[in-house]
């Protein structure tokens, strides 16, 4: 029996429901173009440091695959994390918008949320981490079982059927047995989206979703976020580095540096933009105004002959006593 059969005659779910099963109603299409993140003169750093994102206002369209892109350090992360509540800006909102069923509700500053109404955003939300792995000793299905079981009530033959769903919406059906370990690393990946999406997100937020992956992967890995964004209707933010698979699956590209936005627009209109930094990212440059050196001390404070460091100082940059 095929796995759309075994849906319809569990749970009475339509075949076309394979990929998009939402928890949701159909949306009424008024709200359809307001954007479901709007980002107003965000200012945050951690700790008494610089601001790492200094007066950001951007907006995430309903629907987009947005590119979030820019230098090491500039903030991407960061961002995400702004977005999806772990830490809360020092100025500004993250006004995340009521879900399609709720027309009647004002969007809310996430910045602001209660515990409560956090935990009820984070579930409108799904979030593949950078540097997330899987759980190692769990299987390939229960991984993906795990935030179902976690944060629904959902019978147990509920929740094998919709993880076979997402694990199938990512190729990955057959491997629903095997161990983290017995995988690829850009199997793992597969699993880590499918886990994301597993609570029918609305919004997926991918951070560097293709680091370590072979270029074969890095195109499937690509075309799937498209795909899923698309079949299922989501709104995809993409953290990435990789500039050729980021701006083909790309509604919208934003580039961030020294804190704020540096390019907003079309793949096209960021490839093509005149502003110099801009123009050193995306074609890759090694110099220009994006600098490889975090701030730090003169070279002469860590390195130079016993003296040096007096007479350099060492108030650079990052302050403090040199290590
Ligand atoms: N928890 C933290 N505490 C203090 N500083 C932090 C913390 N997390 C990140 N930072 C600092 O904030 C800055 C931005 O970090 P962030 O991780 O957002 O950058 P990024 O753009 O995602 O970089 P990458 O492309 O390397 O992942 C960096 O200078 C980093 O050292
Ligand atoms: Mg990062």
């Amino acid at each position: 029996m095929a796995l759309g059969d075994s849906l319809i005659i569990k749970s009475g779910w339509h075949r076309s429901s394979l990929f998009c099963l939402r928890l949701h109603p159909s949306p009424p299409p008024l709200t359809l173009n307001a954007p479901l993140v709007d980002i107003r003169g965000l200012t945050f750093g951690y700790g008494k440091g610089r601001p790492i994102l200094d007066g950001v206002t951007l907006s995430i369209a309903r629907g987009q695959v947005t590119a979030i892109m820019g230098a090491s350090g500039g903030g991407k992360t960061t961002l995400l994390r702004l977005i999806g509540g772990q830490v809360r800006a020092q100025v500004g909102e993250v006004r995340l918008a009521a879900p399609l069923n709720r027309p009647d509700r004002e969007p809310e500053d996430v910045g602001r949320m209660d515990l409560t109404q956090l935990y009820e955003a984070r579930r409108r939300m799904g979030m593949l981490f950078q540097f997330g792995a899987l759980f190692t000793d769990l299987s390939v299905f229960d991984n993906v079982a795990f935030p179902l079981r976690e944060h629904t009530n959902l019978p147990e033959s509920l929740v094998r059927d919709i993880v076979l769903m997402k694990l199938h919406a990512v190729g990955l059906r057959g491997a629903r047995d095997l161990m983290p370990s017995e995988i690829s690393g850009g199997m793992a990946r597969r699993v880590a989206l499918a886990r994301a999406i597993a609570l029918d997100p609305e919004l997926v937020m991918y951070d560097e979703p293709f680091a370590g992956l072979d270029p074969i992967s890095l195109g499937t890995a690509a075309r799937l976020i498209r795909r899923l964004n698309d079949t299922m209707g989501l709104t995809s933010i993409v953290v990435s580095h990789d500039l050729d698979e980021t701006f083909q699956i790309a509604d919208r590209v934003i580039v961030l540096a020294h804190g704020k936005v540096a390019a907003d627009g079309t793949p096209d209109e960021v490839r093509h933009s005149s502003d110099e930094l801009v123009s050193q990212f995306v074609s890759a440059r090694p110099d220009g105004p994006v600098k490889f050196h975090y701030p730090a001390t003169d070279v002469a404070v860590d390195f130079g002959p016993p003296g040096a460091q007096s007479a350099a100082g060492t108030s650079g940059a990052t302050g403090g006593a040199p290590r």
